[in-house]
């Protein structure tokens, strides 16, 4: 009788674990799908701004000297932001760009390892030359870490925001992009003791800043955000997944969606965006998919020719064969 009742007990665990199994897979394929679904609905945003905007509205592109590429209103510069003369001061709408954080991360040419001091020195230089290379509407969204605490605990975000006033830029206001990268977490200092516990945001944020005037005079004055996107965006919390490194093929990558919503938030079809720091490209899909000019600079050659090859095959740059140099 006993034996009966156990096998009976065992049988109904099964079935509610394959019940559970099931509908955990349920699950997994319906968020599968939502993601599809949305990649494909930013997929027919891209290609209606691209036929609406890129062929009618992109205009020359002011570079001086030879770009690495160019093609319809996107160029990539081989270069050093530090030094570069390829681009005319006063010439640039807004700015995106991630710099290196300085946390050991393994790029081909750039050292990110500096001490804390180098780091701003150099964030200091990069940033005024920015700010010559900008219009006096000009922009500039900003991603860096909110601070450091690998190494030594840092407040980058507001040290970097000193800087950035003391070079004359404006401070607008802070996006704060909710990454959601739990996974990261690995340190908790003293686990479960109030002698040494480390605090960690697993967030970023996007410094919005500008020249001279927040309001832009110059450009098409054509937008093309529509409400929903106006509503979310100017909600200064952002929540989308960051890039994977893998997949790209770059050490730290920010998704194309990073940049899109700074530039359908705060430009006009058909100005003209900088990354001093192009890395695998990002910025330059962004650009040329929702019909802006795209410069990159980026000293690493290897990721010159990953951001060419991301233009080409995610963006498809060169399927619209329209040069306007
Ligand atoms: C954080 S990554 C940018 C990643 C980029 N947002 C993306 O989505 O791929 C920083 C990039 O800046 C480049 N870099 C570092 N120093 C530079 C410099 N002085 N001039 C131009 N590029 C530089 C590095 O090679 C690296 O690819």
């Amino acid at each position: 009788m006993k034996k009966k009742l156990l096998k009976k007990m065992i049988k109904k665990r099964k079935k509610k674990n394959r019940k559970k199994i099931i509908t955990k897979k349920l699950i997994l394929t319906r968020q599968k799908k939502q993601r599809i679904d949305k990649l494909e609905e930013q997929n027919i945003t891209y290609n209606t701004a691209m036929q609406t905007s890129v062929l009618t509205t992109q205009k020359e592109l002011e570079i001086k000297g030879k770009p690495f590429f160019r093609e319809n209103g996107i160029a990539i510069l081989h270069d050093d932001i530090l030094t570069t003369q390829l681009i005319p001061n006063n010439s640039i709408d807004l700015i995106v760009t991630s710099p290196p954080y300085n946390v050991d991360i393994h790029y081909g040419q750039h050292k990110d390892n500096m001490t804390y001091e180098e780091y701003l020195e150099f964030t200091r230089k990069w940033l005024k030359k920015c700010f010559d290379l900008a219009k006096d509407d000009g922009r500039f969204c900003l991603n860096i870490p909110l601070d450091k605490n690998k190494g030594g605990q840092q407040s980058v975000c507001a040290d970097i925001t000193t800087i950035t006033k003391q070079i004359g830029w404006k401070y607008h206001s802070t996006i704060i992009w909710n990454e959601q990268n739990i996974s990261k977490r690995t340190a908790w200092g003293s686990w479960l003791s109030a002698s040494a516990p480390y605090v960690i945001a697993p967030v970023e944020v996007i410094l919005i800043l500008y020249k001279k005037d927040w309001k832009k005079t110059g450009g098409s004055k054509k937008s093309d955000i529509d409400r929903k996107e106006f509503m979310d965006w100017t909600n200064g919390v952002w929540t989308f997944m960051g890039e994977s490194k893998k997949r790209i093929g770059h050490p730290a990558p920010f998704p194309v969606e990073l940049p899109r919503r700074c530039i359908k938030l705060f430009t006009f079809v058909g100005d003209t965006v900088l990354d001093p720091f192009l890395g695998s490209g990002s910025t330059l899909v962004a650009s040329f998919l929702t019909g802006r000019n795209g410069i990159g600079v980026e000293i690493d050659k290897n990721y010159c020719e990953l951001a060419k090859d991301r233009l080409t095959k995610e963006a498809k740059i060169d399927q619209f064969k329209l040069d306007l140099k």
